[in-house]
């Protein structure tokens, strides 16, 4: 062999095959930065085998985000990693994006002037709550101050059912949070005794469209009907700030007579997630003000831009710009009848299985996706000692599907429900798989001679 072909020779070893390489031949360090590196492909290959025992994302029901963009969209995000959404001088254009982005939704959620609203993008809707909740509480502190009284015992008030964001958000900015107890009667914040939990220390109401534990909508004209009835006695004109994580993106299109937006005057903000159903890959939220007069001024920072100065109103500095582009391409792509056809498609397959799951005698249905294509069931009262929907949580699991259970928020702790949420991508065809999946899996669980052993503590879920 020649010095040249012995040189050939010992590459081709060092390369293949891929597994027995350094790198691969021994256990990837992962709590300490190695002295060296490895291969580029190798590294690949051992982070992509590690994610292999990650669920599939298309078969996670659990979650309301994104799993699947066309291939334009993907080319577009490719294109756009790079983008950093702070640098309005350097990326201009994407920042004059972003603009048209919440533009379009102060359009679309009928603010009277959307000339005159204010927006901005956000990682998701946890941080659009955050800031719309920072500006409900800098309003009511501004307006406390001018009439002289305290502003040391702010309150929020919200359904017992609302997302952990708003726990956060009261936590970490020091605001208490008022949760009104969702029952059998009252499914979701109605309106119902709310004169109860609002006073003088009230800095708003939230509303959800699109409850994340059954994806049922609060009725948010009837909330604002409350707290016209609270200010007619009590002077205290208390705003709403309506948590459209899932809701905003669908009620426009399949519930357009619906009046839950800036149509009502007391509706100072509106978010959603630019990556539930607006479609887009996460991380992407919008949250909307009415007007400049409902963000005080003094929670505004400035960046440059062009020359000049832009404003911006964010917890994060950096953070990656190419979903606004993303969900931009989808408002161009869509137009209102695409997103109507795209949502009308998943509330389709939605009611389809809402449909058989009820008609499987185990279960009793809690609502069946004709809000948001969202839908949750529990099983009947009495109907079995011998298992739970954890165990045919647990059952879907090993056949491929993700469908949690978990108990209702602390007021119907008792009660566990199991929910499936239907998002873009998520076929008739494959629906009527899962169904009948849920159909076998439920009927070898009824086939059990005695109750399940329960060894093992179920961990929570978080929504
Ligand atoms: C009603 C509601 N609000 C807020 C959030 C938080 O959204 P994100 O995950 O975009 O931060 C969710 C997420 O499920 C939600 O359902």
């Amino acid at each position: 062999m020649s010095p040249e072909d012995q040189h050939h020779h010992s590459d081709h070893v060092s390369v293949n095959p891929l597994f027995a390489r350094p790198g691969e031949d021994s256990v990837a360090s992962k709590y300490h930065l190695e002295d060296d590196g490895m291969l580029p492909e190798t590294a690949y290959q051992i982070v992509h085998d590690e994610t292999m025992l990650d669920g599939n994302a298309r078969l996670n029901l659990a979650t309301f985000v994104s799993t699947w963009m066309d291939p334009h969209a993907e080319k577009l995000y490719a294109e756009s990693f790079d983008k950093n959404m702070i640098d309005k001088d350097e990326y201009p254009q994407t920042a004059a994006i972003e603009t048209y982005g919440w533009r379009i939704l102060a359009d679309l959620w009928n603010a009277p002037e959307p000339e005159k609203a204010l927006g901005t993008s956000t990682v998701g809707s946890s941080e659009a709550c955050m800031l719309a909740g920072l500006a409900f509480k800098r309003r009511w502190q501004h307006a406390r101050r001018a009439a002289g009284r305290p502003t040391d015992r702010p309150n929020l008030v919200m359904s017992s059912a609302v997302q952990v964001c708003w726990e956060k958000f009261c936590n970490y900015w020091d605001v208490e949070a008022r949760y009104v107890p969702i029952t059998e009667e009252h499914k979701t914040l109605d309106g119902h005794d709310l004169a109860s939990f609002v006073d003088e220390n009230t800095i708003g109401v939230v509303a959800i469209l699109g409850v994340t534990y059954t994806g049922m909508y609060e009725p948010v004209e009837k909330i604002s009907a409350a707290l016209d009835a609270i200010q007619a006695v009590s002077g205290l004109d208390v705003p709403i700030h309506v948590d459209g994580a899932s809701g905003a993106m669908i009620a426009p299109f399949l519930q357009p007579d619906l009046v839950w937006d800036f149509r009502l005057p007391r509706v100072h903000s509106v978010s959603t997630s630019g990556h539930k159903y607006g479609l887009v890959y996460p991380g992407l939220g919008w949250v909307v003000w009415r007007s400049a007069e409902y963000l005080p001024e003094d929670l505004v920072f400035r960046v440059s831009y062009l020359g000049g100065e832009m404003p911006t109103f964010a917890l994060n500095f950096s953070r990656p710009g190419a979903q606004v582009l993303l969900q931009f391409y989808l408002f161009l792509r869509l137009g209102r009848s695409g997103y109507t056809a795209v949502q009308q498609a998943a509330q389709d397959v939605a009611l389809y299985l809402s449909s058989g799951i009820a008609k499987i005698p185990a279960f009793e249905l809690w609502n069946d996706g004709s809000d948001i294509p969202v839908f949750a069931w529990r099983l009947r009262e009495g109907y079995t000692e011998n298992w739970t929907l954890y165990d045919l949580s647990d059952r879907l699991r090993a056949r491929g599907w993700l469908v949690p259970a978990y108990p209702m928020p602390d007021s119907l702790s008792n009660l566990t429900v199991q929910r499936i949420v239907v998002r873009n991508g998520m076929s008739m065809d494959l629906a009527a798989s899962l169904l009948e999946v849920v159909e076998e899996e439920t009927a070898a669980l009824d086939r059990l001679p005695g109750p399940l052993p329960h060894v093992v503590e179920k961990s929570a879920f978080h929504h």
